[in-house]
């Protein structure tokens, strides 16, 4: 880890006022670890965006296990690309609709490739990606 700096930020006092209030409601203790994490946030963001290095992430996906097919095709996507997809989490909502958790490790543009395919089949009724990093290049 890397010596920590101090530096002074120019900022409109209601807008400080604002994300004061706002950093508070979500438990920090302090400014600095906010920013930090925004800090955080914007260069996952960015590796996210250009695509190229190992990221993990998760897929979730709705559907109704009555959809013909549609857990054959599921299960067969997921085989396909088995080095991706870590694990997953099935879950049986109720009689008709299933949750499944799928924890993705690769590029972040073969992540993004899958997980558009995964929400895009057909029954799927929702999904969603979410985005994080390995950590590894993160204080
Ligand atoms: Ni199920």
């Amino acid at each position: 880890m890397g010596s920590i700096i101090r530096f002074g930020v120019s900022i409109e006092e209601s807008l400080l006022k604002n994300y004061d209030r706002l950093i508070a409601q979500k438990g920090y203790k302090n400014r600095s670890e906010a920013i930090r994490d925004l800090f955080r946030d914007s260069l996952v963001t960015e590796e996210w965006r250009e695509g190229k290095k190992e990221m993990v992430g998760t897929i979730a996906l709705v559907y109704s296990h009555h959809t013909r097919e549609l857990s054959r095709i599921l299960t067969k996507m997921q085989h396909d690309h088995y080095q991706t997809i870590l694990s997953t989490l099935h879950i049986h909502l109720d009689e008709h609709n299933c949750l499944e958790v799928l924890a993705v490790k690769g590029k972040g543009e073969e992540i993004k490739k899958i997980s558009n395919r995964l929400i895009g089949t057909k029954g799927v009724k929702h999904g969603k990606l979410s985005l994080t990093t390995t950590g590894k290049d993160l204080v």
